[in-house]
């Protein structure tokens, strides 16, 4: 089956849902995990949220919590138990409490804010939290300081900055992500729709937008990327992100003033490097019969010097991951991305990926639309990756049709 864009994001809408006071139970820190496993949330798109343990070599998906008709893509987990879900279908996110020794998840409460949130962010302290809305263009700055977990919705951004010129795909702001920088003050908001980065400033809980950048070339569609920190100190020297709709990697450099970041284009490269290119570059022309590549996820590790980029819906029978390094010129305080290698995605539309707690040494990645559901891979000294074949897990564990979506976000806790 094809997916077309508009069936990629369509994206319902809901009235409000009334929410119920927490009844959450004592927190359960301990970990009956044997040391070297790992525990991982993954969500999917047919309202579930799935538990799974992975022993190094293989996952196991130990329980899950389903709600028909909510599309959970992204998720961020707080300490004790609590974990914070978006509804890319509706305007709610929902908290409940997940029990790491028993696997219970619980359902606590749902949360009216914008509609189609597709990312969510904590500040440093997790006393806030950040949401971006694809659907209204807009940031939700929550409260998330309560001890019991519950969320306060204190402001609602609207950004509204004139649109990129692909007329199939950029018909709104599309609000992709809110980005923490290293600082903790500044967030980063890729807008989809308006070839635009939006900085917004935390300051005083104002969560105002105090910059805006352009992003060239028109149409590129500006969706997921990371800050690159100094060697020392706690400041980003560099943002990279991904265009989704002109498949490029991007490299800004970041400089900060005493109000807002400045950010300043350094380089631009075709998010597949040098191999594995896609067929189907994207159209500006609706074609129900062709889905257009779509470059998605961009992570870098903690060394500050991996980056991994994620290639959707190439026309190929899989997708791939594509590494990529920034090498520095410590002379000039210069940097410039290096192209990697690509490996396999083992499937159709890997939507989010993430790196391993602590060591960094797996890449856990997901395929939405067909294929191998859930992954990893062994990550080396110099980041390569290289599949842990045991680990492959089937798109069907995640999903009752083939017209859902599998796992679109996975990240251990
Ligand atoms: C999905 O995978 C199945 C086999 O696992 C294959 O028959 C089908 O053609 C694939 N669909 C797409 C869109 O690649
Ligand atoms: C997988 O998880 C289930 C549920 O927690 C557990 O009963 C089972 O023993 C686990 N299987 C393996 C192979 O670890
Ligand atoms: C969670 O609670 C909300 C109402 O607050 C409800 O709409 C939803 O169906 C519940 N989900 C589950 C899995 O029970
Ligand atoms: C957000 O999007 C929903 C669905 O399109 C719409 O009903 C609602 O009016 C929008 N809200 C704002 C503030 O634009």
């Amino acid at each position: 089956m094809k997916y077309s864009f508009a069936f990629l994001l369509s994206l319902g809408m809901a009235s409000a849902t009334a929410t119920t006071n927490p009844t959450i139970k004592a927190p359960q820190p301990t970990d009956s995990l044997p040391k070297g496993h790992s525990k991982l949330i993954v969500t999917s798109g047919p309202g579930r949220i799935s538990s799974v343990d992975f022993d190094g070599s293989a996952f196991n998906i130990t329980n899950k919590i389903v709600t028909a008709g909510t599309n959970p893509s992204w998720a961020v987990f707080k300490k004790p138990n609590f974990l914070y879900t978006v509804n890319e279908n509706a305007n709610t996110i929902g908290l409940f409490t997940y029990d790491r020794t028993t696997n219970k998840f619980d359902n606590i409460t749902t949360n009216a804010g914008s509609t189609g949130v597709v990312f969510l962010e904590f500040n440093k302290d997790q006393s806030h939290m950040v949401g971006a809305s694809f659907t209204n263009g807009s940031i939700d700055a929550w409260d998330t300081s309560a001890s019991d977990g519950s969320l306060k919705l204190l402001k609602t951004t609207k950004l509204d900055d004139k649109l990129g010129g692909n007329t199939l795909f950029q018909t709104a702001v599309q609000a992709h992500q809110a980005v923490l920088d290293p600082s903790g003050r500044f967030f980063i908001v890729p807008e989809r729709g308006a070839d635009t980065l939006s900085v917004i400033d935390s300051k005083a809980d104002a969560f105002n937008v105090v910059q805006k950048v352009r992003v060239e070339p028109d149409g590129c569609g500006p969706r997921h990327g990371t800050f690159i920190k100094s060697c020392t100190g706690d400041k980003a020297t560099h943002f990279v992100f991904v265009c989704e709709l002109k498949n490029v990697i991007q490299l800004y450099s970041v400089a900060y003033t005493d109000k807002a970041l400045e950010l300043t284009h350094v380089q631009t490269e075709s998010t597949f490097g040098k191999d594995m290119p896609s067929k189907n570059p994207t159209d500006t022309v609706a074609d129900a019969t062709k889905t257009f590549a779509a470059a998605g996820e961009c992570v870098v590790a903690s060394n500050q010097r991996d980056i991994y980029v994620s290639n959707r819906l190439t026309g190929n029978p899989a997708d791939s991951i594509v590494h990529f390094t920034l090498e520095r010129d410590e002379q000039t305080g210069t940097a410039k991305l290096v192209f990697g290698e690509s490996v396999s995605s083992y499937g159709i539309s890997p939507r989010m990926f993430s790196l391993a707690l602590g060591k960094e040494d797996v890449l856990f990645s997901t395929n939405q639309n067909n294929g191998t559901g859930l992954l990893a891979y062994k990550r080396d000294a110099d980041g390569k990756l290289a599949v842990i074949e045991d680990s492959k897990v089937d798109i069907a564990k995640f999903r009752d049709s083939v017209a859902e979506f599998g796992p679109e976000f996975v990240q251990q806790i």
